[in-house]
């Protein structure tokens, strides 16, 4: 049984730290990326408040392929440069979308869906996948998520 959790009353930051920190633990060592995106997607689920949805999109030839999540079934195929997914990894950066109304071309997976933050995870400066967190939340993700999970994509580039 793995018992990790997050300190209470601690910063987003050190909670953040303390997400990669389990990750890293949870997934050294272990070769299969399925099984690494499935519990990471269960360690951010259980780390970070007020999500809806958590988890990875592969790319895949030329699109995004659904993988390992928590949350309700979601699209399983987009298209590199559509939606937030898809121009996360299209561009390689980072989108945090406040309002996901406002975002032409967001693509709603699940209509309570409010805000979001995509994180690419770049192999050898190639975009392989991206993270994507959404909550029915306006505005819940702010610069310390979005640097929190960039971290997690950069310690994760090998093991995934
Ligand atoms: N909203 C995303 C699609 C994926 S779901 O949120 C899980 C997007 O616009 O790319």
């Amino acid at each position: 049984m793995y018992s990790f959790a997050p300190t209470p009353g601690q910063t987003r930051t050190e909670l953040h730290a303390e997400l990669v920190a389990a990750a890293d633990a949870l997934t050294a060592g272990e070769p299969d990326g399925v099984a690494n995106m499935a519990n990471v997607a269960a360690l951010i689920w259980q780390f970070l408040s007020d999500l809806n949805w958590a988890g990875f999109y592969r790319v895949v030839g030329d699109e995004l392929v659904l993988g390992p999540f928590i949350g309700k079934p979601a699209c399983i195929r987009i298209p590199l440069g559509r939606g937030v997914c898809g121009t996360a990894a299209a561009t390689a950066q980072t989108q945090r979308v406040d309002d996901v109304h406002a975002f032409a071309g967001h693509i709603a997976c699940d209509a309570q869906s409010r805000s979001e933050l995509v994180v690419p995870v770049l192999r050898d400066g190639v975009v392989i996948a991206v993270i994507d967190l959404d909550s029915p939340l306006p505005a819940r993700f702010d610069g310390e998520d979005a640097r929190g999970i960039e971290a997690l994509g950069v310690m994760l580039a090998r093991r995934i």
